[in-house]
């Protein structure tokens, strides 16, 4: 140890931490140190500083701070060892015993394992296009593969039989005991003849974060269990440790979300339809080192989950797990897909996978839903058990500023959301929100109702021809909707494509932004009609209500009449001149 660390000492000052961030950072001069815009979170200005004096760098906006090892290792994404080897190197120095011994580095030539992986890789891609296993044809049909993405993500088939690979593979001087090694063969019990593991699949490479095969995952072709089967552990693979289509994902814009989903289908489909940024976990929940890969392509990655209870148990997972890894900057999000669906069946429907990332929440409002969402607080008993549940997620985080933040926003939402009132009882939509007054939610809700099922349209477009928004904005949006439906959408594009298509985005983001959303479950995509047009008529009575006193009311009342009026008189013009128009 002692050793390590005046090998560390000799890096930093033979080498300069200026050329070695500047490799990645475009750096200018300014005094003793040098600025450049930070690698590790989003800035126009530049707050990221690195000084040769000091042998470190450090950015003021978000806090990331470290030496030539650390930058390699969050900027580069190598291990510890891959950087003091690659700092050794640029050094002209070799590298210390302490270094290669030990468990860090195992000590094994893992190039044969390589290699096997990646001929095998070749085979199964070869193997997907002959005549004689046509039937991955009607299969790669069915799910809607094309040529283009079969390539990009090597997609192979591995045939029926237990012999096929193993003989490719030994042919090509490959031994069994490398082979079992990589996981490509597999052993019964009681030492039979290996096999190999994967038949009848459809192969999926598993690429580490270097761009090299490690692992598989097959899917069968037909019905049958396991439907999906993985390479086990190797010393190539830990599936705890990779992201699938993380070197996709790598190429994706910065400004791109990276989306993580569950499947590796999932993945597919979404980055064929142009999310460059999605990735899956490899079966499993997501663990810690996968938050942090993801954070190297995303300061806030959307995590989508199912609809269903499974999918929301999942989502507070994920929620607690990251708490501890927090730090300025960086966080989650989470998106819920409509029940029984995933990425790839949505976007097989044709549905917009825009709007469910618009959607998505963020980490502090979804902890606030899990924390509250269907009780009630009434006692101050209630009420302070609440303050004990959310204290206790605020200590989880370990970074001491976000906790900080997280236990000041609880606290604003305790105070804003359950103090004071007679009784609180917490269904989605009764949280009151930050920045917007209730009556400005409302109108957003219904709004967001419409957009996310337009087919409620039929029955509610008198309602919205007779409300008066607040806001011109969303005056002229419901204008405009009212249009569209007497139009008749739905026949030739959506209802939310007709409004962004006439200049409205703004609106339509700020309708759909989780801020409103989180006050309706029912206005979210994944709601169903029935709950949307409960939600409707909550709404909407609410704000009939909530309009006025008593001299107020009956101004109201004689207003309604006339509203009523003609309001529908308009509804009806429209819907006239448009199909005049048409
Ligand atoms: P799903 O069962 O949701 O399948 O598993 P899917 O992704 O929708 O697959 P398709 O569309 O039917 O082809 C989600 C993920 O869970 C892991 C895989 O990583 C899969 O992509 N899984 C699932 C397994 O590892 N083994 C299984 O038997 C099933
Ligand atoms: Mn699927």
């Amino acid at each position: 140890m002692q050793n390590q660390g005046r090998f560390l000492d000799t890096l930093r000052s033979r080498l300069s931490i200026a050329e070695i961030v500047g490799a990645k950072v475009k750096l200018t001069r300014k005094g003793r140190e040098f600025v450049g815009l930070c690698p590790f979170h989003h800035e126009k200005t530049p707050s990221f500083t690195v000084s040769e004096e000091k042998e470190f760098y450090h950015c003021f906006g978000c806090g990331a701070h470290g030496d030539i090892v650390r930058f390699l290792m969050e900027a580069h994404n190598y291990t510890f060892i891959e950087a003091v080897k690659e700092l050794s190197s640029r050094a002209g120095l070799s590298l210390p015993l302490e270094f290669s011994q030990g468990e860090i580095e195992p000590q094994e030539d893992l190039s044969p394992l390589q290699d096997a992986v990646q001929e095998a890789s070749l085979w199964f891609q070869k193997n997907l296009f002959l005549s004689k296993y046509g039937e991955t044809f009607h299969y790669i049909e069915r799910r809607k593969l094309t040529r283009e993405t079969l390539k990009k993500f090597s997609i192979g088939f591995a045939p029926e039989g237990r012999h096929n690979l193993q003989t490719h593979l030994k042919e090509k001087g490959f031994s069994e005991e490398t082979l079992l090694k990589a996981g490509l063969l597999t052993q019964g019990e009681g030492s039979t003849t290996p096999y190999d593991r994967f038949r009848r699949r459809l192969m999926f490479p598993i690429h580490n974060t270097k761009g090299q095969v490690v692992a598989f995952g097959g899917r069968l072709l037909d019905k049958g269990e396991p439907k999906y089967l993985n390479s086990p552990e190797t010393p190539l693979f830990s599936k705890g440790k990779l992201l699938y289509g993380y070197i996709f994902a790598k190429e994706k814009e910065k400004a791109d979300p990276l989306i993580i989903v569950e499947g590796y289908m999932d993945v597919i489909s979404l980055q064929q339809a142009g999310y460059k940024g999605a990735v899956a976990p490899l079966g499993t929940a997501l663990t810690e080192d996968q938050i942090l890969i993801a954070w190297r392509l995303s300061p806030e990655p959307i995590l989508c989950f199912d609809g269903d209870a499974a999918g929301y148990k999942a989502a507070v997972r994920a929620a607690e797990r990251v708490l501890p890894l927090l730090k300025p900057g960086y966080s989650l999000r989470f998106a819920f897909l409509p029940q029984g669906e995933d990425p790839d069946s949505l976007i097989q429907k044709g549905v917009s996978f825009q709007e469910i990332l618009l959607q998505a929440s963020s980490l502090i409002d979804t902890l606030w839903i899990f924390l509250t969402q269907g009780k009630t607080f009434k006692t101050p008993e209630q009420k302070t058990a609440l303050q004990q549940q959310y204290t206790l997620r605020a200590q989880a985080i370990k970074n001491l500023e976000v906790q900080k933040s997280y236990l000041y926003a609880f606290k604003d939402l305790f105070y804003k959301n359950i103090v004071g009132k007679k009784e609180a009882t917490m269904p989605a939509v009764a949280l009151k929100i930050r920045n917007l007054n209730l009556s400005l939610i409302q109108e957003r809700l219904l709004l967001a109702i419409l957009l996310n099922h337009p087919n409620l349209l039929d029955e509610t477009s008198d309602d919205l021809a007779f409300l008066e928004f607040k806001e011109t904005r969303l005056h002229e949006m419901r204008e405009a909707i009212l249009r569209f439906y007497g139009k008749g959408i739905g026949h030739k594009q959506s209802l939310k494509d007709a409004l962004l298509s006439e200049g409205f985005e703004r609106e339509v983001s700020e309708v759909l932004s989780p801020q409103v959303l989180i006050h309706g479950a029912f206005a979210k995509i994944s709601a169903s009609y029935e709950e949307a047009r409960e939600g409707w008529r909550e709404i909407f009575n609410r704000m009939q209500h909530t309009l006025g006193g008593n001299d107020l009311k009956s101004a109201r009342d004689h207003l309604a009449d006339e509203m009523s009026v003609e309001a529908w008189h308009r509804l009806k013009m429209l819907k006239k001149s448009t199909f005049v128009q048409d």
